[in-house]
């Protein structure tokens, strides 16, 4: 694609662990655009919660969370080794702690509070409003952009998504069961797709991609062909 073009934003949503971050990671890197995770937010408020006794042996006290809403500051910070932004919370980086799976099992629950999604899309925006990004998590393409120039929706077999997942976290040196892994990615895409507020659903304009079977490599061919054709 030629770098001349206007900068546009794509959307990608999708089931947890598609590899949505990685895809769009490497996209970003491509165009010369910024990568925004936007679950690491969600993950963010999470452990702050988590943290601060907002989450007691699972149970998420709503009120709390949303009181702790206003000590919370979210910032993102390039890293040349990751190639990617970490995040920061008031300062902190935490990027290496919000992918447990303590906090894993708790996000949806967090990311189900209405006043957690307005600030958080809020923020988002922002962020977008130059365009030139490629954001990923559940309702880019429906809520945060629902003007996106392009909008992927991805998805995967659990068992293929659970499976790299443990892979992931058993290379951080987690003991974690694969069982465990595939009941959390299941709950996780039931609570996502059933929640109140922003519900995941694929954007009526959005294209489907099912990686089970692609590296990223092919996943990459196949989203520059998209790009191109939108000229
Ligand atoms: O992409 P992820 O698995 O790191 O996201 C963590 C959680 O955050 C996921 O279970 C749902 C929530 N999330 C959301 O509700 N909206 C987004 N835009 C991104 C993530």
């Amino acid at each position: 694609m030629s770098t001349k073009q206007n900068k546009i934003i794509i959307a990608i949503d999708g089931y947890s662990s598609c590899g949505k971050s990685t895809f769009a990671k490497a996209i970003a890197a491509r165009l010369g655009y910024i990568f925004i995770d936007t679950g690491a937010m969600y993950r963010a408020v999470t452990l702050y919660a988590l943290e601060h006794g907002a989450i007691r042996s699972g149970i998420v006290d709503e009120d709390e969370v949303v009181r702790l809403l206003k000590e919370i500051q979210i910032t993102f910070r390039f890293n040349p080794e990751r190639g990617a932004s970490d995040i920061y919370v008031n300062g902190d980086r935490v990027e290496g702690k919000i992918r447990t799976i303590e906090v894993s099992n708790c996000v949806s629950a967090v990311s189900a509070i209405a006043e957690v999604r307005e600030m958080l899309v809020k923020m988002q925006q922002e962020m977008g409003r130059r365009k030139g990004v490629v954001m990923d998590g559940r309702d880019i393409g429906t809520v945060v952009f629902p003007d996106a120039e392009l909008k992927i929706f991805m998805t995967a077999d659990p068992k293929v998504r659970a499976q790299r997942r443990y892979d992931e976290l058993t290379a951080k040196g987690d003991k974690v069961s694969l069982e465990e892994i595939e009941q959390n990615v299941r709950d996780r895409d039931y609570q996502d797709m059933h929640r109140a507020i922003s519900p995941l659903r694929q954007a009526e304009d959005a294209i489907v991609l099912d990686n089970s079977q692609m590296t990223v490599e092919e996943q990459m061919t196949w989203v520059m062909e998209r790009i191109a054709a939108l000229n």
